[in-house]
């Protein structure tokens, strides 16, 4: 027939795409100045000025498995807006959970309209679920940089990801929160405890596994939690040192603020920071995350299609369009079986793109892959840090996030880089959470009740 199938990209896309490929002396070195940056935010004098915060989550200590209790949670700032009802009973858990949308204006507006917003739909979710009359401990995750000076008091130190709600920035959000629910007059809840995604996943990993230290979120945002000594974490500041152990909030997206990261950074990573909400903020987060990363994809399709390397040079106006690029086309075009372009297909058709060819397919999913593969890799380096940070011999780290989950080769990206990575001593693996933002929440909680019932009886 003399068709010939296309299986390589094309040699100057190639070319072009190798400011996106990293060896592992390039992730060696970023995992170093990863490791600087977590002992600046570790240590009181540096904490200031440093760029990964390394908060103290005052989370002391790790489920086993004896937790009980019906609570309530809360999840912000993910891809979606959720209200809890979870009880725990042992080895047993049962979970009933409503979304609500969280509307553009609301994400963008006064965080009074935010923490109405809040109070309102658990005031919905309680009545429907009939449990208004009782008062119930609640856990809130709040996945966004929070200077956490308790358990319960938590200050937020700069909005991420889509949201930039004024007057919350500098504020207590557990208190904003108890006033919007003062305001309606209609709900009792005991805020038990306020936490981030990270440290959710962290706690309902190992509410299975005894072996999970270390917590990761690769979704709409990026960041990671670990377990520090206390004597290590400055900044914790509790009286009460029960375990000697508290995790710690590394805020990691933030890293490469400071600049350390522009020798890796691409003009596509540039043009996202220069478009995004927070300019010059989150700068490895820009370049791991779901919000992010159909973006940088697009971007370079648009400059490829402009130098006529792409669809005949011939793009179309939603390619040409910011944002229009979801993430999740990364996953999948990705997902096609190699050789095969179904899903591809339907994308580029969606996008009009329809006189794609064979060769383009090929092209398109290769920059797929350097963007998704770049994302797991520096996911990698990070891991691999605390890894040896931590230098104990078995670690489990706890997963969550939209990418993680549904990029078909992100763990096994992740798992082989580690694995070249990692001191060969060190025995880990990466366990994917059952919803760590919910149930991590009401672990949080219950182990906090656990330790109050330990300490008023001491
Ligand atoms: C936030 C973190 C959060 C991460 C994942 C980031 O933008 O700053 O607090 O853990 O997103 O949701």
């Amino acid at each position: 027939m003399g068709y010939r199938r296309e299986t390589q990209a094309h040699p100057l896309i190639r070319e072009k795409c190798r400011e996106l490929i990293f060896d592992n002396d390039i992730l060696r070195k970023i995992g170093d100045i990863f490791l600087d940056n977590i002992k600046k935010g570790l240590a009181k004098a540096t904490h200031p000025t440093a760029v990964v915060k390394c908060f103290p989550t005052y989370v002391q200590d790790l489920p086993d498995g004896t937790e009980t209790g019906k609570f309530l949670a809360l999840d912000l700032g993910g891809t979606n807006f959720r209200v809890l009802l979870i009880e725990l009973s042992g080895e047993h858990f049962e979970m009933k959970s409503k979304i609500f949308a969280i509307p553009q204006h609301i994400m963008l507006g006064s965080g009074e309209q935010l923490f109405d917003h809040i109070a309102e739909c658990l005031a919905i979710f309680v009545k429907e679920e009939q449990v208004q009359q009782e008062t119930l401990p609640l856990g809130f995750t709040f996945s966004f940089p929070l200077n956490q000076k308790g358990l319960t008091i938590g200050i937020l130190e700069r909005w991420t990801k889509g949201f930039n709600c004024s007057n919350v920035v500098g504020n207590d959000v557990v208190q904003m929160l108890n006033e919007a629910i003062g305001r309606r007059g209609d709900v009792k809840i005991e805020v038990c405890a306020i936490l981030n995604d990270t440290t959710g996943t962290l706690m309902s990993c190992a509410w299975k596994n005894h072996d999970c230290r270390i917590g990761l979120i690769v979704g709409t945002g990026n960041n990671g939690c670990y377990v520090e000594k206390q004597e290590n974490a400055e900044l914790f500041d509790d009286k009460n040192r029960g375990s000697g152990k508290v995790i710690i909030n590394l805020e990691m997206g933030a890293f490469g603020d400071d600049g350390s990261l522009d020798f890796i950074r691409t003009d596509y990573d540039r043009e996202v920071d220069k478009h995004s909400i927070n300019p010059g903020k989150q700068t490895q987060e820009k370049m791991i995350s779901g919000m992010y990363m159909g973006e940088l994809v697009r971007l370079a399709l648009e400059k490829f299609t402009k130098e006529g390397l792409l669809f005949g040079g011939k793009g179309s106006d939603l390619l040409f369009e910011r944002g229009r690029f979801y993430t999740k086309y990364v996953s999948e075009i990705e997902s096609d079986e190699p050789g095969m372009f179904t899903n591809q297909k339907e994308i580029l058709e969606e996008l009009g793109l329809k006189h794609a060819t064979e060769q383009d397919y090929v092209n398109v999913r290769f920059i797929c892959e350097c963007v998704s593969r770049r994302a797991a890799h520096l996911a990698s380096a990070s891991i691999v840090t605390l890894l040896h940070k931590m230098n104990e011999k078995k670690v489990t780290v706890g997963v969550d996030g939209s990418v993680y989950r549904y990029h078909p080769h992100f763990r096994n990206l992740m798992m082989e880089k580690i694995r070249e990575l990692c001191d060969p001593s060190i025995e880990f693996d990466l366990m994917l959470s059952e919803d760590g933002s919910g149930r991590g929440a009401a672990l949080v909680a219950a182990v906090a009740a656990r330790q109050k019932k330990k300490v008023s009886a001491t």
